[in-house]
């Protein structure tokens, strides 16, 4: 059974059908890509999945093999289901550790230290705790500036401290939405091969979310390709590529020569 699940998953807003019908399996181990032109439903898949849309009756969706059509965000996070979102979101008078820290606590039982402070389990696990994130800021490149106040890194730093921020938490599917978006071409390279690192050392399943065909052609092993929220291509990243299918839904959006260039460049 893989990892994540979909079936017959639907969306409407209104009149708008979001998501249709749609069948996605995300096996354990894999990089998975969802690609699609603007507005093809990749957010909000995304945001059905772990749980802040309620997703239409007759939608399935199951992760690590437990129903989670109708679970909450916490729920699904706490079986192991992490993001990060296409507008960042940090703390940024809080130290670069700080936010990494925000992230662990949503998932560890702090009250449970609160009650045990100073006890000699308690600096056990602290001493654990400030391991494990030394080491993910070491991975993702910050250590050293691990207390400069979040608000003093560069753009392409603070997309790594949301990274490191959703890892804190162990995730077993970590779910990224627009990662490479704004980032020049070595801050996206840069963001990749950390992402790898991120996959090896933690044993991670990613869901990858990009507008840019390049950043999946890198880094995924198999793409599902999005068009007004239904799934018109899905195989290894060189089969979606060669898609006339897909090759047609980018070059059927409002965008530039320029633009398409980019879009579909790998
Ligand atoms: N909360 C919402 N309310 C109404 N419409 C929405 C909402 N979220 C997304 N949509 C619509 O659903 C469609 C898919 O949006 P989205 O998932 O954000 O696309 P993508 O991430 O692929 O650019 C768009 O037409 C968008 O306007
Ligand atoms: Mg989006």
């Amino acid at each position: 059974m893989a990892l994540l699940e979909t079936r017959r998953l639907s969306k409407s807003f209104g009149g708008l059908r979001a998501i249709h019908d749609l069948d996605i399996d995300v096996e354990a181990g894999t990089i998975h890509g969802l690609i699609g032109p603007n507005g093809s439903g990749k957010s909000t898949f995304f945001n059905l999945v772990s749980g802040v849309y309620p997703p239409d009756p007759g939608s399935s969706i199951t992760f690590a093999g437990t129903d989670v059509t109708k679970s909450p965000p916490h729920a699904i996070a706490k079986l192991g289901m992490a993001r990060t979102f296409q507008l960042l979101r940090l703390f940024s008078e809080m130290t670069v550790l700080q936010n990494v820290m925000v992230g662990y606590h949503t998932h560890v039982p702090y009250s449970l230290l609160g009650t045990l402070v100073n006890s000699p389990r308690t600096r056990r696990i602290d001493a654990r705790i400030t391991e494990e994130m030394s080491e993910l800021l070491e991975i993702i490149g910050l250590a050293e500036y691990a207390d400069m106040p979040a608000a003093e890194l560069s753009g392409g730093q603070r997309r790594l401290l949301a990274l490191g921020r959703a890892m804190a938490t162990r995730p077993k599917l970590l779910m990224l939405d627009e990662p490479a978006a704004g980032l020049s071409p070595v801050n996206v390279d840069n963001l990749l091969s950390i992402v790898m690192a991120l996959k090896d050392r933690y044993g991670l399943t990613l869901l990858i979310v990009e507008h840019i065909l390049k950043v999946v052609m890198d880094t995924c092993d198999r793409v599902t390709v999005l068009d007004h929220g239904e799934k018109i291509g899905e195989g290894s990243p060189t089969e979606v590529k060669d898609d006339p299918a897909v090759v047609e839904a980018y070059l059927g959006q409002e965008m530039d020569d320029e633009e398409v260039r980019q879009a579909m460049q790998a």
